[in-house]
């Protein structure tokens, strides 16, 4: 590849933040008309080396050269109007706004009004849904972002990059918050743009992703570039073995418990809104691995945001340990040993200005006061470093403040605090969101030692492999019902797609 077929160049770029070295002297070429693929574990550098190229961090060494030129963006806007998209890991919309407003932040439409130019309300609507409309995204314009599902947030912010008519589209982890079916529908749109002559820069974790949607290969290690290789002529095991530097076999681990007692059982549970999950019957016992499978739209999170408190229900009941429960707030779930890792960690979970440590023990803080009412800083430093060094967190120390970490890590200090409040229910809303493969099989295995400890573990998952490989059952939703459930080892991919697609 000679670099006068590039569109967008980067030569020898360094960053450096307090205390870490996140990119060292990383060169990367992208091709129009190709999609360009970096991988890399948690904290590799992945999001800072684009960040960089797209004016949200000045690089400490290097050069960027966009179309033969070289670019130095001050701020996103300059790197959009030169040609460049990004849709970012963090999702930042403004919760208050509808979906236009958000749109066409930056960039509103005037018209003349008398003599004062106003906003074209009319245009931003007609022009947001016309961009939606080509690209087969069902959102209408007018609707507050807050009410949005997260997939459907994905969708508006990709429809949005793409509106920017680049040449470059940045997109890190477009997939998180979307499903099998939505990620092929971005993939159709990835295709389309690529046929454009457009570049597209693609950061997953999911392997399978990398393997159907790109062209090339980067794999980052430690801030560093250690190679670029056309994906057909890899393997997702090289992969995997380049990323986190040994081999990875047998993803899942070993059941080895057998399920006891029932501890959770849920009958004709109806939720108190009416698009959302009703007459929901299950029960789930000691030491095993529930999974709950579904689309978009199935109401998983719903149903377990009732359980935990935070969702108000209209019949049905709950026991737990043969006993009935009314859980109206987390506190009360919190007494009833009940854990949720929510799905949207970054609006419910996380405190960007509180250090690792306060995020990891904020939920069990109460187990470290002592009679003088002070906290015990040093037994609760010491379990809380227990845990992240468990999970393998990438932080400098203790006390950085969550934001400085990557999005992966930030997750992990996540999990660590639910881990660190020693649940008997422990409920994991798509917990391996955005965690890099090898702290993947960290985390399966910790959940399995969970299990065998006698923990009940309901986990919602995306990802059928994930399902499939962790569940002893699994529970499918369709629109709010359940439509089947399954035993561990007869759930295949395409039992569950089925359930899953299956209205009642
Ligand atoms: N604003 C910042 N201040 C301090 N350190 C930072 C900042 N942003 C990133 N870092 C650090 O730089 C390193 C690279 O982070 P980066 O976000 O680029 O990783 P990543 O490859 O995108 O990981 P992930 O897969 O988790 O998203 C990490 O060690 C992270 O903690
Ligand atoms: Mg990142």
């Amino acid at each position: 590849m000679t670099s006068s077929e590039c569109v967008l160049e980067m030569r020898n770029i360094c960053k450096n933040f307090p205390g870490v070295k996140a990119l060292d002297d990383v060169t990367l070429n992208v091709v129009p008309g190709r999609v360009h693929a970096i991988v890399g574990e948690n904290g590799a550098g992945k999001s800072t080396l684009m960040k960089c190229v797209f004016g949200i961090y000045a690089a400490d060494g290097g050069e960027v050269i966009l179309n033969g030129q070289p670019v130095s963006f001050a701020n996103t806007k300059q790197a959009l109007d030169a040609g460049i998209a990004m849709i970012q890991q963090e999702l930042l919309p403004i919760p208050e706004r509808n979906v236009m407003d958000n749109f066409w932040l930056g960039r509103f439409p005037q018209r003349n009004y008398g003599i004062v130019k106003i906003v074209d309300e009319k245009k931003m609507y007609v022009d947001c849904k016309a961009v939606l409309d080509d690209l087969k995204i069902d959102i209408d314009p007018a609707t507050k972002v807050a009410n949005l599902s997260a997939s459907k947030i994905q969708l508006m912010e990709i429809a949005q990059a793409v509106s920017y008519h680049s040449k470059v589209i940045i997109m890190d982890e477009p997939t998180s918050s979307l499903t099998e079916n939505e990620v092929e529908h971005l993939f159709a749109i990835i295709r389309r743009l690529r046929d454009q002559g457009i570049a597209i820069v693609y950061i997953s974790h999911r392997m399978e992703e990398i393997f159907e949607i790109s062209d090339e290969v980067t794999i980052m290690r430690d801030g560093r570039c250690i190679g670029t290789y056309p994906t057909s002529e890899i393997t997702s095991e090289f992969v995997i073995k380049q990323m986190v530097g040994r081999t990875l076999t047998n993803m899942f681990p070993p059941r080895e418990n057998i399920p006891s007692d029932v501890v959770l059982k849920v009958e004709n549970l109806t939720s108190i809104s009416e698009h959302s999950f009703k007459d929901v019957t299950f029960e789930v016992r000691k030491g095993e691995i529930f999974g709950i499978g579904g689309l978009v739209g199935a109401q998983r999170s719903e149903l377990v945001e009732a359980l935990f408190g935070l969702r108000g229900v209209r019949s049905g009941t709950v026991r737990i340990d043969g006993k009935k429960v009314v859980i109206t707030n987390p506190i009360q779930a919190k007494h009833y040993k009940i854990a949720l890792l929510t799905e949207e960690r970054r609006a419910t979970g996380i405190f960007p200005v509180l250090s690792v440590l306060d995020n990891t023990l904020m939920a069990s803080i109460g187990r470290y006061v002592r009679k003088s009412g002070l906290v015990d800083q040093k037994r609760a430093a010491t379990d809380v470093q227990r845990e992240i060094e468990m999970l393998k967190v990438k932080t400098p120390s203790l006390t950085t403040h969550l934001e400085y970490l990557s999005g992966g890590n930030q997750q992990k200090v996540i999990v660590a605090r639910w881990l660190m409040t020693e649940p008997d229910i422990l409920i994991l809303d798509e917990p391996t969101r955005g965690i890099d493969v090898g702290a993947k099989y960290e985390l399966y295995s910790i959940i399995a030692e969970l299990a065998k400890s006698g923990k009940t573990i309901i986990m919602i998952s995306s990802e059928m492999p994930e399902l499939i490989g962790m569940s002893d059952r699994i529970m499918v939703m369709c629109e709010g019902r359940v439509t089947g459930i399954l035993q561990g080892k007869e759930a295949t991919q395409e039992a569950i797609m089925t359930l899953a697609t299956q209205l009642m």
